[in-house]
C-alpha cells in the first residue's frame, strides 16, 4: 500500500493535513520535520508533504530540513512554510510580505495537473505574513492571488509543488481536489486505505505483536476503550481480559451497557468493579475541580491496580490512545496546561506488564468510530459522544453526593433521548446536563419549592480547542425543560448555556 509522509512544521492545520489524505484513502503518518534522512528512508514513503508552520524560513533557528529530501525521486507538495522551505532550499527566495494575506482570498489558476477540474478562479484560504520572492530554478508559477505572485508553483518533471494557500482547510473551497489531484493524478496513487482493510492489518498487526501472550485492557465505557477491546478479542480472543472500573460517576445505564455489550455481545473477559461507594468517600466534601479530577485519576490507578494483581502478570497492556494523543507538534511545543485531562486508563505503574499495546494509535476519533462499526459495535456505543474521564464528577458543581448524582443522570438521560427524537444526536458535537450548585424558588402546584437549577450544555466543534454553543431549537429546548421539571425531582429551574469556548470551556469544572 502506498503511503504519504506527512512533515509537521508546527502550523495549526497539520492534523487536518494528514486526516484529508487519509480521507482521500490514502494511508499516511504526520511526523516531526526533527526526523532524520535515516528514518525518512527506513519509512520509505511513496510521497511528501511538508506542512504549513508559523516559523519564518530565512530567519535563524527556522526549521530546515535536508535537501536530499528534494532528491529522493518522490512527489512533493509544500504548503504554506513547506512550499517557502522548498523554494528557500533549492535556490530560491523568500520575504516578508508587504501585506499579511489572511483569510478567504480568490485564486487564479493556468492549467497543471494539480488544478484539473478546479475553475480557473476559485476561494481559496490563506494566512502567511511570508511570501516567495523569486523561485527556485526549474519552477514555474502556476497560480496566484491579487496579493500574491506564487500561490502556487511546480515543477512537473520532478513532481515537486509548493502552494501558499491551505488545501486541507474547507475554506479553500476545492481544497480536496487540490489534494486529490497531488495524490491520484501526480502521485498515480488510488484511494486503497479503507476501513476493512486497515482492520485485517490491525488484526494482524496485533497477533503479531502479541503472540501467545496475555493483555489486559482498562475498559472505559468510552468509545476508544471499547473499540479497543473489540479489535484485541478478533485478534487475540481470551488471551484478552479487561478491567472495567466502574466509578459510579457514569450517565444512566452505562455501565450496564459496556458490561452487556463487550460480555455478552463480543466474548469479552470483562472484570467489572464496582467501586462507586470508594470514589465517593474519597470526594466527600471536596469542591474544587482539579482537587476531584486527581483524587478520581488515583483512585481509578489504585483500584485498577487491585484488580490486576488478582489476575497476576500479564504480558501486554494495552490502551486505547488514538493518534491526536500521540502526533507531537512539529516545534514540539507545549500548550498551557488550562484542565488536567487525565484519562482514565492512564498508565498504572505497578501493574507488571512487559510491553504496551496500541492498536488505535494511527487513527482519528473519526476513523475509530469507522473501525468500531467495522467491528461490528452497536451505533449507541460507536457515537458516544467525547465523556470526560472524572465522568459526572465534574458535572455535579460543588460537592458531588450520591443523591445528585441520581439528579443529574436522570436529567442527562431526557436530554439525551431528546436530542436523539430531533435527529440531532449525531450532528451535535457534545451535549450534556451540568447540575448547578444554585438553589432558586419556584412554584409547583400550590406550593413553594426550593430547588436546583440545572444547566444544559451543546456544543459545535471540531477539536475541541474551541467550540461554538449550539444553537438548538427553541421547541426542543421547550420539551426537555419541561420534561426535566415535571419527571425529575429537586430540579425547578433549566438555563440553557449561551457561551462559546474561549471563553468559556465546554464542561463547566
Ligand atoms: P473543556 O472543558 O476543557 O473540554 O473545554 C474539552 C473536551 O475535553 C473533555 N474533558 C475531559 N476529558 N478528562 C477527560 O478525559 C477530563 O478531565 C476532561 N475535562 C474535559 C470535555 O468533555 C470536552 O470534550
Amino acid at each position: 500500500m502506498k503511503k504519504v509522509l506527512v512533515l509537521d512544521f508546527g502550523g495549526q492545520y497539520n492534523l487536518l493535513v494528514a486526516r484529508r489524505v487519509r480521507e482521500c484513502g490514502v494511508y499516511c503518518e504526520i511526523k516531526s520535520y526533527r526526523l532524520s534522512m535515516e528514518d525518512i528512508r527506513a519509512f520509505a514513503p511513496d510521497a511528501l508533504i511538508l506542512t504549513g508552520g508559523p516559523a519564518t524560513v530565512f530567519e535563524p533557528n527556522a526549521p530546515m530540513v535536508d535537501k536530499a529530501l528534494f532528491e529522493m525521486g518522490i512527489p512533493v507538495l509544500g504548503i504554506c512554510y513547506g512550499q517557502q522551505l522548498m523554494m528557500h532550499l533549492l535556490g530560491g527566495q523568500c520575504r516578508k510580505a508587504e501585506t499579511r494575506e489572511y483569510g478567504k482570498i480568490e485564486l487564479t489558476h493556468i492549467a497543471s495537473p494539480l488544478f484539473e477540474n478546479v475553475p480557473e478562479t476559485s476561494v481559496c484560504w490563506m494566512s502567511h505574513g511570508v511570501e516567495v520572492e523569486r523561485m527556485a530554478p526549474g519552477f514555474r508559477v502556476i497560480a496566484t492571488t491579487e496579493g500574491c505572485g506564487f500561490a502556487a508553483v511546480e515543477n512537473a518533471e520532478k513532481k515537486l509543488y509548493g502552494v501558499q494557500f491551505h488545501p486541507e482547510v474547507l475554506h479553500t473551497v476545492y481544497g480536496t481536489q487540490v489534494l486529490e489531484n497531488f495524490l491520484y493524478r501526480i502521485c498515480g496513487f488510488s484511494a486503497e486505505w479503507t476501513m476493512a482493510s486497515y482492520l485485517d492489518e490491525a488484526v494482524a498487526e496485533c497477533r503479531r505483536q502479541i503472540g501467545s501472550g496475555r493483555v489486559l485492557l482498562a475498559l472505559s465505557g468510552g468509545v476508544d476503550s471499547s473499540v479497543a477491546a473489540a479489535l484485541l478479542q478478533r485478534a487475540v480472543g481470551d488471551q484478552l481480559t479487561c478491567i472495567f472500573v466502574d466509578h459510579g460517576l457514569l450517565r444512566k445505564d452505562e455501565g450496564d451497557q459496556v458490561e452487556q455489550v463487550m460480555k455478552h455481545q463480543f466474548h469479552v473477559d470483562v472484570r467489572r468493579v464496582n467501586a462507586g461507594d470508594r470514589f465517593l468517600s474519597k470526594l466527600a466534601g471536596v469542591t474544587e475541580p482539579e482537587h476531584k479530577r486527581k483524587i478520581i485519576g488515583e483512585e481509578f490507578i489504585r483500584v485498577f491496580e487491585e484488580e490486576a494483581k488478582k489476575i497476576g502478570a500479564v504480558d501486554f497492556l494495552a490502551q486505547g490512545t488514538i493518534y491526536p494523543d500521540v502526533v507531537e507538534s512539529g516545534l514540539g511545543g507545549e500548550s498551557v496546561v488550562i484542565k488536567s485531562h487525565h484519562n482514565v486508563g492512564g498508565l498504572p505503574d505497578c501493574v507488571d506488564f512487559k510491553e504496551i499495546v496500541e492498536p488505535l494509535r494511527r487513527l482519528f476519533k473519526d476513523e475509530v468510530r469507522k473501525l468500531g462499526t467495522e467491528l461490528g459495535l452497536p451505533d449507541e456505543l460507536v457515537w458516544r459522544q467525547p465523556f470526560p474521564g472524572p465522568g459526572l464528577a465534574i458535572r455535579v458543581i460543588g460537592e458531588v453526593t450520591e443523591d445528585k448524582l441520581a439528579i443529574l443522570r436522570d436529567a442527562d438521560a431526557i436530554f439525551r433521548e431528546e436530542m436523539r427524537l430531533a435527529g440531532l444526536d449525531r450532528s451535535t458535537s457534545q451535549f450534556f446536563a451540568v447540575l448547578t450548585d444554585l438553589r432558586s424558588v419556584g412554584v409547583m402546584g400550590d406550593e413553594r419549592t426550593y430547588d436546583y437549577t440545572l444547566a444544559l450544555r451543546a456544543v459545535q466543534s471540531q477539536d475541541f480547542m474551541t467550540a461554538t454553543w449550539s444553537r438548538l431549537p427553541y421547541e426542543l429546548l421547550d420539551k426537555v425543560s419541561g420534561r426535566i421539571v415535571g419527571e425529575v425531582k429537586h430540579i425547578n429551574r433549566i438555563c440553557y448555556d449561551i457561551t462559546s469556548k474561549p471563553p468559556a470551556t465546554v464542561e463547566w469544572e
